[in-house]
């Protein structure tokens, strides 16, 4: 059997230190594999968004390993990583803004231009992915110019536009009313039945918990369940409820600032702070 494709040895994640030192992750092991679709779930502030970061290699661990295909990260160098993100890698995370200035097919198309494909062909994908996600009337429109949930199917349209072979998402479709979530949810789960991606998906949201494969609970940064089949499906739905109880309790979601390396390399996968809103 292949390697997985994304595996974790140990992995702790402390931030601050001193007073301030607080310990997000707390000695993570497990693996993904291949086409698994899987679920993080979670009160809030137990480091999903924390261990998606350095599951999708925009942060670094403070200890332990990430490997990918059996390679520890660690072993790459940084122009290897960021190609393996941009080829490999699509992301729906809320901090990844859209550039405002652009207009949404400059933006949905970034990562193919990073990728080097010929002008003609990335407008013919970048079109035809709007076209799916009913967003190809916005093609030019800029892209400050677009509703909260038009701003996240833009964002979801950018990170399939690469084709990637494993999708993380953070809350994607944390912004939307339940038609244009069951449009999204559609999406991500077509890819992964038909094209075998691999889905790695943090949220809050019952019914896309219990589409997925596996469920990875957390739980004050670790991992207390990790539950596969029907019995994650079943077990999906009374989380879901104690999360979003969990996320009213500190004033929801997104309110952590993003660390610096994640800034620094989300500009890296093609997107920028647009100032305003999030995507
Ligand atoms: N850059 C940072 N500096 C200090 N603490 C941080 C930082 N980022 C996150 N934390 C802390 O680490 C913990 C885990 O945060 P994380 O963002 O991973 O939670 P989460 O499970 O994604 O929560 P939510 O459901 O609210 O998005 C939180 O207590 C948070 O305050
Ligand atoms: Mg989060």
């Amino acid at each position: 059997m292949s390697a997985p494709v994304l595996e974790t040895e140990n992995l702790v994640k402390v931030y601050g230190r001193g007073e301030s030192r607080f310990d997000a992750l707390k000695g993570l092991t497990f693996e993904i594999e291949q086409g698994e679709s899987v679920a993080i779930v979670g009160k809030s502030g137990s480091g999903k968004s924390t261990l998606m970061h350095l599951l999708a290699l925009l942060d670094d661990p403070t200890s332990g390993v990430v490997a990918m295909q059996g390679r520890p990260v660690s072993q790459l160098k940084a122009s290897q990583v960021s190609a393996l993100r941009n080829e490999t890698f699509g992301f729906v995370f809320q901090q990844f803004f859209l550039n405002a200035n652009q207009t949404v097919l400059e933006n949905v198309i970034l990562p193919l231009k990073i990728a080097g494909v010929p002008a003609a062909e990335r407008k013919r994908r970048g079109l035809e992915m709007l076209e799916q996600l009913e967003m190809a009337d916005k093609a030019k429109n800029k892209a400050t110019d677009l509703s909260g949930g038009q701003k996240q199917r833009a964002c979801i349209a950018r990170a399939l536009v690469n084709s990637p072979t494993v999708l993380f998402a953070d809350e994607p479709t944390g912004n939307l009313d339940t038609a244009t979530s069951e449009v999204v949810e559609d999406i991500l789960f077509g890819l992964h039945r038909e094209r075998g991606i691999t889905l790695v998906v943090v949220t809050h949201d019952d019914d896309l918990a219990a589409r997925c494969d596996r469920r990875l609970l957390m739980q004050d940064g670790l991992i207390v369940a990790d539950e596969r089949g029907e019995t994650a499906k079943a077990a999906g739905a009374g989380v879901g409820q104690a999360s979003r109880e969990g996320s009213r309790q500190v004033g929801g979601h997104g309110k952590h600032a993003a660390p610096t390396p994640v800034d620094a390399r989300a500009a890296d996968v093609g997107a920028e702070a647009a100032g305003e809103g999030n995507a």
